[in-house]
């Protein structure tokens, strides 16, 4: 976000983009430069998955293949974002889980099943 100034916007949003984002606490860093004393940065993303479970397995056979990335838009499916915010240098965070429900989703895409875990909440700057 080099073309935006330093603590100048009230708020940014991520939605589904921090598994593709090279270096987490690197675009957190950047994300805090942008927004202002005690901004908010919302986000949506998925996750990996907090037990083990089949979907953790095959998150981290993708992920650590380099298989997910190729196919899916340099998406990691086992980056564990929930982790890298509450180190991320934010005043406070809050972190909710969800997970997709795989009936509604359209069979062709198969790649949902990576992402069946997700996270929502805000992260604040510090005033
Ligand atoms: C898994 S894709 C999801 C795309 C879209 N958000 C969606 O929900 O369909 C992740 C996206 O994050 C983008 N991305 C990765 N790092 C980024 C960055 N530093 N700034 C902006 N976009 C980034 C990638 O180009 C990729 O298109």
């Amino acid at each position: 976000m080099k073309e935006i100034p330093s603590q100048s916007v009230d708020a940014v949003v991520s939605t589904l983009v921090l598994c593709s984002a090279d270096g987490l606490q690197k675009t957190f860093k950047e994300i805090q430069r942008v927004l202002v004393p005690g901004g908010k940065f919302f986000f949506m993303e998925h996750v990996i998955d907090t037990s083990l479970s089949a979907i953790k397995i095959a998150q981290i056979i993708f992920g650590s293949l380099g298989i997910a990335q190729f196919l899916l838009d340099g998406c990691r499916p086992d980056k564990d974002i929930k982790k890298e915010l509450e180190i991320g240098g934010f005043a406070s965070v809050d972190v909710r889980r969800f997970r997709l429900d795989l009936k509604e989703l359209p069979l062709a895409h198969s790649g949902t099943y990576l992402i069946q875990p997700h996270i929502y909440g805000t992260a604040t700057t510090f005033k």
